[in-house]
């Protein structure tokens, strides 16, 4: 069965307009192996709102991105524009939430950049034209215009990462959920996807350890630590904390 972007077609849930973006309502996740990621998390985020969600390795930040879209699902409750994170809605949530992995050959897997790029738009049932269109348009925003006929296998991480950032772009997300989005770049296609996410006017929770990406872009940070959340507050007042930031693995920018 066809998703239908709700940009596209009309909303099929009329009630979620008003909702927050994302909430979360004590979540907790306990790998197979018996280690419990996430403890107790709550968070809430606002439509529209950037939200940076730092913490030092093994914080438990890939583990509560990953809940958003239903890849893992724990404890607790989750919300994404007012629809419950369960089988049921996962279809329209992964419509909703454009999710960038941490590692990008977790995201290629066609055997052209075209083919990754279409992949979404091709699944909700849009025209060739329109699914052209949208690869165009993805790859020209992450300047990538000219690599739509080359093999996604043999990129380089930069570029494997951006292509990544394209198949979600081509869904016009409405939350754009990112896994260390500069992680591996250059300055060169760091500043341009710094300036991509400026220019973005959407929901945006993006994990990263770049504090000079979070103190530019990001006017509220989440620090996480031990699978818990230890602050939830305005980027300028926590990074100004030097020692709260120190304690947390993290340093200022
Ligand atoms: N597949 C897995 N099985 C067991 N433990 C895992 C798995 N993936 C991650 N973990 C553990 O869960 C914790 C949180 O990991 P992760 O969410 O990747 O942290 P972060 O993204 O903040 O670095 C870490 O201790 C990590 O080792
Ligand atoms: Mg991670």
């Amino acid at each position: 069965m066809p998703i239908h972007h709700p940009k596209d077609k009309p909303l099929t849930v009329p009630d979620t307009l008003d909702a927050k973006a994302i909430t979360l309502q004590k979540v907790n996740f306990t790998y197979p192996d018996g280690h419990q990621a996430l403890k107790d998390i709550s968070l809430e985020v606002g439509q529209g709102e950037k939200v940076a969600l730092v913490g030092p390795n093994g914080a438990g930040k890939s583990t509560l991105l990953l809940q958003l879209n239903g890849v893992f699902q724990g404890g607790g409750e989750i919300h994404v524009m007012g629809l419950p994170v369960v089988d049921k809605n996962l279809p329209l949530i992964r419509a909703y939430v454009g999710m960038v992995f941490q590692n990008p050959d977790d995201q290629l897997f066609s055997p052209t950049v075209f083919e990754d790029v279409a992949f979404g738009p091709l699944h909700i049932g849009l025209s060739p034209d329109e699914v052209r269109a949208r690869v165009a348009e993805a790859l020209q925003q992450v300047g990538m215009e000219s690599y739509s006929e080359r093999l996604s296998y043999h990129l380089s991480l930069g570029e494997k990462k951006r292509i990544a950032i394209a198949t979600v772009l081509s869904m016009r997300p409405d939350i754009l959920v990112f896994d260390e989005p500069t992680g591996g770049l250059d300055p060169r296609s760091r500043r341009s996807l710094i300036e991509l996410l400026d220019d973005m006017e959407i929901t945006m929770l993006v994990s990263t350890h770049d504090m000079r990406l979070v103190d530019e872009l990001f006017p509220r940070m989440v620090i996480m630590d031990g699978g818990q959340i230890v602050a939830d507050a305005p980027t300028q007042e926590l990074l100004a904390d030097q020692a709260f930031l120190y304690e947390h693995g993290l340093e200022q920018p």
